[in-house]
């Protein structure tokens, strides 16, 4: 019997690759499993219900209500999120609302179907000042009104529901600064990324590889789910190039109070994420990141073709 699996924000960054491995749509020569190696999923193994902000607006809670249950799904992967960390700074009320009040909605629904929830959640909620990688034990501190929403909406979920933090992702889909290194790499063009901004980068096939694990096992708690290994933006981008074609001396290393202008939400410095819970499952961590960033880019290449 094929598990219901119901997607929230499916049409972001994270949930189109999410959809595609859990339809098992990719096809055997495409490009999303040169981005995988591999699909890690059996073809009928799960029934997805793909809701895009158009058919489910997370603040609704009668339509959260409606629509979940009637979908009735074993497994809801929560992904819908107001994700516009600068702009949440000027706009308070309406990241609160998108990403604590949306949680609490789909929680509600969630529970009325007797579906495990997981929620997806950020290294933002991290203060970044331990100088170390950070595991699901660490002490949070987030820095930003994006940071704080969605900490306040990890906290609206239930004990027995599953929090995913991740962080940096990138995918064939979107405009990445994959696709950024991609073309200075054709064009020539110079690049400038901060080297005091520090965290794990992790390629969203990966990541969906990963959450079909969890949809599996169903652990409880936070779960860190990364690529593995921490860089910078600089180091990334620089990486990101090389991998394309382009020469590293292409981009170079500033600071963020270099950066003009300046953002507005303050970023953490330090927040590479590990995980020592991944093991409790048999789960092993994502692949180094510069592993899924060579599939990436290769991806991205086959694309342009
Ligand atoms: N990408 C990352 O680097 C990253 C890192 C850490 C954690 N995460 C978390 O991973 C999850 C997925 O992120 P993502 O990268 O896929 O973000 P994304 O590309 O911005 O996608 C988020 C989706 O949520 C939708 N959405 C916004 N408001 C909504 C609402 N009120 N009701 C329903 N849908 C709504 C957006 O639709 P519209 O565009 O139409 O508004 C968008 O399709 C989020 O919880 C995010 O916080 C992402």
């Amino acid at each position: 019997m094929a598990v219901t699996v119901l997607v929230t924000g499916a049409a972001g960054q994270v949930g189109r690759d999410l959809v595609q491995v859990l339809a098992a749509s990719v096809p055997p020569a495409g490009v999303a499993t040169a981005l995988l190696g591999a699909t890690p999923v059996l073809p009928g193994e799960f029934d997805v219900v793909e809701l895009d902000h158009s058919k489910l607006d997370v603040t609704n809670a009668v339509a959260c209500r409606k629509v979940i249950t009637a979908a009735a799904p074993e497994v809801v992967v929560h992904l819908a999120a107001y994700t516009a960390v600068d702009r949440a700074e000027s706009d308070v009320a309406r990241a609160q609302l998108v990403n604590e009040i949306g949680t609490r909605n789909v929680v509600a629904a969630a529970e009325e179907s007797s579906a495990h929830l997981i929620a997806l959640s950020t290294d933002y909620v991290f203060a970044g000042d331990l100088g170390r990688a950070l595991d699901e034990g660490d002490r949070v501190g987030p820095l930003s009104v994006y940071g704080r929403t969605k900490l306040d909406a990890e906290r609206a979920c239930p004990p027995g529901a599953t929090i995913v933090r991740t962080s940096w992702v990138a995918g064939l889909t979107g405009r990445s600064v994959v696709h950024l290194a991609a073309a200075a790499a054709q064009s020539g063009a110079e690049l400038r990324f901060v080297d005091d901004q520090v965290g794990t980068w992790t390629s969203a096939a990966d990541l969906a590889a990963g959450l079909v694990q969890l949809i599996r096992v169903r652990p409880q708690g936070i779960v860190h789910v990364a690529g593995s290994g921490g860089a910078s933006w600089y180091e990334i981008v620089r990486r990101a190039v090389e991998l394309s074609g382009g020469s590293v001396d292409q981009v170079q290393a500033i600071s963020t109070a270099q950066l003009d202008p300046a953002p507005a939400a303050k970023r953490p410095p330090f927040s590479p994420l590990v995980s020592r819970r991944l093991g409790e499952f048999g789960s092993t961590p994502l692949p180094h990141w510069t592993d899924g960033l060579g599939r990436l880019v290769r991806a991205i290449d086959h694309e342009a073709r």
